[in-house]
């Protein structure tokens, strides 16, 4: 096993088209490459499909912070409360993580979800229009790639809408790295989630709390619905900025042409959104690709490496993970995302860049989050 020397958890700040410069080296080291963790220590990081499928269904590897490396800052690390203080879909393993699978999954299906799109689509047009009516051009990545999918979960699971802002508002002091701020931001979705349960309200959180097992505490179950909140915005929030920008550059030859869905999965095949993994760690000695990794190791699969190999085989991408963490969210998404380009191709035939495609910028703030746009200045004109 090699050694990285570029460090991928580096922030930095690219052209749109350039790839983030680690992943190209790690894979280079092998299918396990040995980095140095954010918080301190080793981690180990997998850069093949083939191994990452293997570890992603693996026993022996678990989400639970509890088996964190005893030395790491769990606030410079970006831990969740460990899966005893807070169980969830993304500390828990095992049958207690399949019970919890099974509330959400049926709410989640692209079946169920079809019933949304009337509404997505409302919620693409309306915000659009009112930016249109604000200016000539406009900053999408300023407030609508935030608002649109925010306004898309809570509409989804019964945040009343009229608190959107307080949800922007929340979802941006989870980034300020300020614990005050952090503190802050929980009780805020607390309340949302309150909000989505209280009496007569209707949406996906009443069903998933009849759904949930009774043992959960009221607490525990605002919980899971910050995570969908949480999960469902910072995710198709950067995705949202790049599907714009491609749908929208002028010498892209297949914009007009390419189906929508394959629009989407295209762009988020390139800039994943989370590209890596969330943490998991070894519970025991554990052997991958003939390397012995140690109890209580990170382990993280390089999603946005594996993307975008150029010598991975076609077949699905990692861009929603996949086992038994595969993302709740993938058909939400999927779905939000391709309703997204269809208002703006419909209702916005003549919007345009307002900057060369190349000059975009991304930006990686570092650690295992995700790159999103700097800015999208775009020149909407409804028809
Ligand atoms: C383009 C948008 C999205 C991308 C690329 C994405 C990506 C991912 C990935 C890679 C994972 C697996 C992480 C791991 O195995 O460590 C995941 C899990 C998850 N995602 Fe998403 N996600 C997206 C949108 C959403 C949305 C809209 C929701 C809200 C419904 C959501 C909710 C979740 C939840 C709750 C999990 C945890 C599942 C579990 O651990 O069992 N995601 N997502």
């Amino acid at each position: 096993m090699s050694h990285a020397e570029a460090d991928p958890f580096a922030a930095t700040v690219r052209g749109i088209g350039e790839p983030h410069p680690a992943h190209a080296a790690l894979r280079a080291l092998g299918p396990i490459v040995r980095a140095g963790a954010p918080a301190g220590g080793p981690v180990w990081i997998i850069t093949d499909y083939a191994l990452a499928r293997e570890v992603l269904a693996h026993p022996g590897l678990v989400k639970d912070p509890a088996y964190a490396p005893a030395h790491w800052d769990p606030r410079t690390a970006g831990l969740e409360p460990t899966a005893a203080a807070q169980p969830s879909l993304t500390t828990l393993d095992g049958p207690a993580h399949e019970r919890l699978r099974r509330a959400h999954a049926p709410l989640f299906t692209a079946r169920r979800l079809h019933d949304h799109t009337e509404r997505i689509t409302a919620i693409a047009r309306r915000l659009l229009t009112e930016l249109a009516a604000a200016g000539e051009t406009v900053d999408l990545m300023a407030d609508f790639t935030t608002r649109f999918p925010l306004t898309v979960i809570c509409d989804v699971l019964g945040v009343p809408l009229g608190r959107i802002d307080q949800a922007i508002a929340a979802c941006r002091a989870m980034s300020s790295g300020r614990p005050e701020d952090v503190a802050t931001a929980m009780a805020t979705f607390a309340e949302l989630a309150a909000a989505a349960l209280r009496d007569g309200r209707t949406g996906l959180a009443v069903e998933l709390r009849d759904r949930v097992p009774d043992e959960l505490t009221e607490t525990q179950l605002h919980y899971l619905l910050f995570a969908l909140i949480f999960a469902g915005q910072l995710t198709t929030d950067a995705a949202a900025g790049f599907l714009l920008a491609y749908a929208l550059d002028p010498d892209r030859p297949t914009t007009d042409k390419a189906p929508t869905g394959e629009l989407v999965r295209e762009t988020l095949r390139r800039h994943p959104p989370a590209p890596f993994t969330l943490w998991r760690f070894t519970t025991t000695d554990v052997e991958l690709a003939g390397v012995r990794v140690p109890a209580r190791s990170p382990v993280l699969v390089d999603i946005r490496g594996i993307n975008t190999d150029p010598g991975r085989p076609a077949r699905p991408d990692l861009t929603y993970g996949a086992g038994p963490h595969y993302c709740t969210g993938a058909q939400l998404a999927q779905l939000e995302l391709s309703t997204l380009v269809d208002v703006l191709r419909t209702d916005f035939p003549d919007a345009r860049l307002a900057v060369p495609f190349a000059d975009l910028r991304q930006i990686t703030a570092g650690g295992i989050q995700g790159s999103r746009l700097t800015a999208l200045p775009v020149t909407l004109s409804a028809r």
